[in-house]
């Protein structure tokens, strides 16, 4: 699941909502292989940067970190990276209804003119296309369906096709999607998995919580019956224009 970079020797990129730096580690690799350039890790959380800071300090990797929403990027210059790589982070970003446009525009600002977005999301649940997708629909649906429940903020999935539009009507252009699968052993997030759902089940009213605990099992057993699944994601790329277009 690794992107194809454009030549990163010597160029800033900025990747939005790192997490645990799944896909940080990939970036910094593709930049230390390119010959060096420079990192901006970003997150609205910076749990895990002191650990990536360790992980990822190389001699031809100039490191940054900024805490921010990526609606804001606080205290980044405009026109200042050649980059913006966001795995996964449109999802939690669009948590709060509207801000993945925010953010897309932001990235806009702060690209360079010439510089790239690459965006990795998965397709929304209902596109599962057979039933290899059934299931990870399923696990989905299910967490999410207890998410609105307990009054949180479930991640949102965007069709690639709005998504494209979006991004043209911000001013991004040769904008390009493409389809993609990974497939995912059960034993690597049924575990996970299973932990979510229990905590996000623990006040539940007991009628609430007998019947997602009940899904759960439901889940659980198809995920050991089928041992893995299939899930469908894509990757956008998208240029902020050389000169103005007006
Ligand atoms: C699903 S994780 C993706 C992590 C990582 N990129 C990966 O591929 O494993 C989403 C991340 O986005 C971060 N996030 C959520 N809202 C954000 C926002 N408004 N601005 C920046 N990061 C945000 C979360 O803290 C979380 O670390």
């Amino acid at each position: 699941m690794s992107f194809t970079y454009p030549d990163l020797k010597g160029r800033t990129v900025l990747e939005i909502g790192a997490g645990e730096g799944a896909s940080t580690r990939e970036v910094a690799g593709a930049i230390v292989a390119a010959g060096g350039g420079c990192l901006i890790v970003n997150d609205i959380e910076d749990t895990h940067f002191p650990a990536l800071r360790r992980e990822l300090t190389h001699p031809s990797l100039e490191l940054g970190f900024l805490r921010s929403s990526a609606v804001k990027l606080a205290g980044l210059a405009n026109a200042s990276v050649d980059l913006v790589v966001s795995n996964y982070a449109l999802r939690a970003i669009e948590a709060i209804q509207g801000q993945a446009v925010l953010a897309l525009s932001r990235f806009f600002q702060v690209l360079k003119p010439g510089g790239m977005l690459l965006i990795r999301e998965e397709l929304p649940v209902y596109m599962a296309a057979n039933p290899a997708q059934r299931l990870w629909a399923d696990k989905w649906s299910l967490l999410r369906a207890a998410q609105i429940l307990t009054g949180q903020k479930p991640f949102k999935q965007f069709q690639p096709e709005v998504l494209v539009e979006i991004l043209e009507l911000l001013g991004y252009t040769d904008v390009d999607y493409q389809d993609e699968l990974a497939n995912h052993a059960s034993q690597d997030w049924l575990p996970s998995y299973l932990e979510q759902m229990a905590r996000l089940t623990q006040d539940m009213e007991a009628a609430d919580k007998q019947y997602f605990s009940q899904k759960t099992e439901e889940i659980k057993g198809k995920a050991e019956e089928i041992g893995s699944f299939e899930q469908p994601y894509y990757q956008v790329w998208a240029s902020k224009p050389w000169r103005s277009l007006e």
